[in-house]
């Protein structure tokens, strides 16, 4: 806490009547009928959607800039000229859209996702953003969410890894500066685990689950100096998220010193009636401000409330300007009673720069998922004559996934010109946009490559699906090429993991490419013909029928453990126990092997060194990610069969052997034990450096 800010804010708050106090706690959506009064008047802390809303509708480029200003200097003629924070959901680039955050968290590789934040920020400011309601950190172990999209999956150190890397992508060290944006943690906490996959529906979390796999990712975020946090609308084990206090109050700030804002969700507040934990607003404007919820989005259950519940004195002054102190304090350090404007000129020079789409290309081609490659059909080469068939062949601004209001089309090489343009001299490309046309022509080409998947619209919030089977007219064109003796691709766009078995078995090679952002057609060239190769690895269970959800591999092991064999063990009657594809899963062009696991001591002391010998077996360079997991034998509550304790990318030229090494610290074996509290065991630990989760070679210490 800067004491600059603290002594700025003190004597601002000073200043501030009891209506300017509760004007901060407004934000609003802006749409050309909000009322420029209410800025005039200290009513309103904050907007969100001013720049960019427009696009698209008659507005230059500078547009996006010149209309925040604009609210910017009507908020500026209020008493105390206070200046708004405006914010977006910039959530996986503005201009340069990058892949979706799912995608992102498949490159294992958080460096490179803290550039692309860092790419958006300076995108995102240049039009009149400061704030953005990113990253999204929620746990998801049911790919039916469609907002699985947003989140990193279902790990809670390649979470954590992520959260941290993106918020500092973002934020930068100081967030004052010019391109960089305050980050928004959001949702808090426990959103992925909405029943069903319904999104909006209510959940139940165990306090050691909560504690110890969704909670992670946001302490890392915190831990990273995230400026903001944005309420979950989930209903949490009987709490909204919006009115939990215990979570709010006691664990963000308390446990882990937050000193930012907490926002709601999109009218979270005013929904606690119907949760049915507050009989009228005022009811529900008492309940978010005493959990310390400090900003109401939308709703105006704070702007048409608060006033009242002070004068009958049902919240105390002290209260109301605790939360106004956040949220000025998140202001001043963002610089914005310094420059509340923001240069129009940026806008020629910050967007989409060569820069910036050479990035979403590398995080394009490192997000894609090499599933299978039966005798090396992948890369593709030898073939004179290709069909490129499916739903995606023209595919643009259909590559770019779910939240991204900025990203345009026409920004888009669609999928056929990209390929065209990476396609080795020689070889002719035939296109087909149905399947009988594609069932006729596969008879006249040498290969076949299927672009199919889900539509955008069909992923992220609220969509959410009861059947994770291709959509209605993709499978189709499997059915149609398959089996006709010619070597078949199928490269799958989604936004979650699909249940693709059938297609799994009837294609020679499958590539997972995601929703891949602007470069997605460009990278998917580089990965088909081989200039480059694949190296992501899947950063959430592959299930094989809808019906294996949840399915996970941080599981309990149970009395009765997962066996291909024997009758009473946990089990389906028609489907094999395992997923399609583990955690951690993904092929390259090239094969690697482990060897000579060694631990640098028996016991864990302080710090355990774990190393193993990897070698590039194959005839290509090639990146690894080795894995390191570990297994806690015996605890006061039963511990997972395995967890994610660290990863690393390493790129191994043919016949080149690398010793990774890992440290693991005490610390990284705490877990929340039958007492509630937070630390270790002694006793037993497998460990185990893998190729993926259900994999690799396995050691043991002691702790
Ligand atoms: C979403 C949030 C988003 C907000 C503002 C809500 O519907 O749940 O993730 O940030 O809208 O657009």
């Amino acid at each position: 806490m800067s004491q600059e800010t603290e002594a700025f804010i003190n004597h601002l708050i000073a200043q501030m009547t009891p209506e300017e106090k509760i004007g901060q706690l407004n934000q609003y959506s802006a749409d050309p009928e909000l009322a420029p009064d209410l800025l005039r008047q200290g009513k309103v802390g904050s907007l969100f959607n001013a720049s960019g809303a427009l696009t698209g509708h008659g507005f230059s480029d500078s547009g996006n800039a010149e209309i925040s200003n604009h609210f910017q200097k009507i908020a500026l003629e209020s008493r105390l000229k206070i200046p708004l924070i405006l914010g977006r959901d910039v959530i996986h680039g503005f201009r340069t859209v990058f892949p979706i955050p799912l995608a992102q968290a498949a490159a294992f590789n958080p460096e490179l996702a803290s550039e692309a934040a860092s790419v958006t920020a300076r995108e995102a400011t240049a039009n009149g953003i400061k704030w953005t309601f990113a990253p999204m950190l929620d746990i998801a172990r049911d790919p039916r969410w469609g907002r699985v999209a947003e989140g990193n999956g279902e790990d809670p150190f390649l979470g954590a890894q992520m959260a941290a890397a993106v918020v500092k992508g973002f934020q930068g060290d100081r967030f004052s500066a010019p391109d960089k944006l305050v980050a928004c943690a959001k949702h808090y906490v426990g959103y992925g685990a909405a029943e069903g996959g319904r999104d909006y529906e209510n959940g139940e979390i165990s306090e050691p689950t909560l504690r110890d796999v969704y909670l992670p990712p946001f302490r890392a975020a915190i831990q990273a100096g995230a400026g903001t946090v944005m309420s979950a609308f989930i209903d949490l084990n009987g709490i909204p998220a919006t009115a939990d206090r215990r979570l709010l109050t006691e664990v963000l700030r308390g446990e882990w010193g937050f000193e930012g804002f907490v926002v709601s969700d999109w009218e979270s507040i005013k929904e606690l009636i119907a949760h049915g934990v507050a009989e009228d607003e005022a009811h529900a404007g008492l309940l978010a401000l005493k959990a310390g919820l400090d900003m109401d989005m939308v709703s105006g259950v704070y702007h048409n409330t608060l006033g009242e519940s002070l004068r009958q004195g049902k919240i105390s002054p002290e209260i109301l300007d605790e939360a106004v102190r956040r949220i000025l304090r998140i202001k001043h350090r963002a610089g914005l009673f310094e420059h509340p404007f923001t240069d129009t000129t940026r806008i020629s020079r910050d967007i989409l720069t060569p820069e910036a789409r050479a990035l979403a290309r590398t995080a394009a081609r490192q997000s894609m998922v090499l599933l299978k490659n039966n005798h090396n059909l992948l890369p593709l080469q030898g073939f004179r004559r290709i069909l490129i068939a499916g739903n995606f062949i023209h595919a643009r601004g259909e590559l770019f996934g779910t939240w991204t209001p900025d990203g345009r089309s026409e920004d888009v090489t669609p999928l056929d010109e990209a390929l065209r343009h990476t396609t080795p001299k020689g070889v002719e490309l035939w296109f087909a946009d149905s399947p009988d046309l594609a069932q006729n022509l596969t008879h006249y080409v040498d290969a076949v490559v299927l672009l199919i998947g889900e539509h955008p619209a069909r992923s992220g919030e609220n969509c959410n699906v009861s059947d994770l089977s291709l959509p209605p007219g993709q499978a189709e064109f499997v059915e149609a090429v398959a089996g006709l003796g010619k070597p078949l691709t199928v490269v799958i766009f989604a936004g979650r993991p699909l249940a693709i078995t059938r297609q799994i078995s009837q294609a020679d090679a499958v590539l997972y490419g995601w929703h891949p952002g602007i470069e997605g057609a460009a990278a998917l060239g580089e990965l088909l013909f081989g200039t480059e190769s694949p190296s992501g690895r899947l950063p959430i269970t592959f299930p094989r029928a809808t019906g294996q959800v949840p399915i996970y591999y941080n599981r309990k092991n149970s009395g009765r453990p997962i066996r291909n064999e024997g009758l009473f063990r946990t089990r389906y009657l028609d489907l094999p126990p395992v997923p399609l594809f583990p955690f951690g899963f993904g092929l390259g062009y090239t094969q690697f092997e482990y060897a000579n696991l060694k631990l640098s001591h028996e016991t864990l002391r302080g710090t355990l060194e774990v190393s193993a010998e990897v070698t590039n077996t194959g005839a290509r360079p090639g990146v690894e990610v080795p894995q390191l997991y570990v297994r806690d034998l015996v605890g006061s509550l039963t511990r997972p069969v395995r967890e994610l304790k660290g990863f690393q990318r390493v790129l191994l030229q043919p016949g080149e052997t690398q010793r990774v090494r890992f440290t693991l610290q005490e610390a990284d074996l705490a877990f929340t034990r039958s007492d509630g509290t937070f630390g270790v065991e002694p006793g037993g630990f497998h460990v185990w450096i893998a190729p993926d989760s259900q994999r690799g070679l396995q050691g043991e210490f002691r702790l």
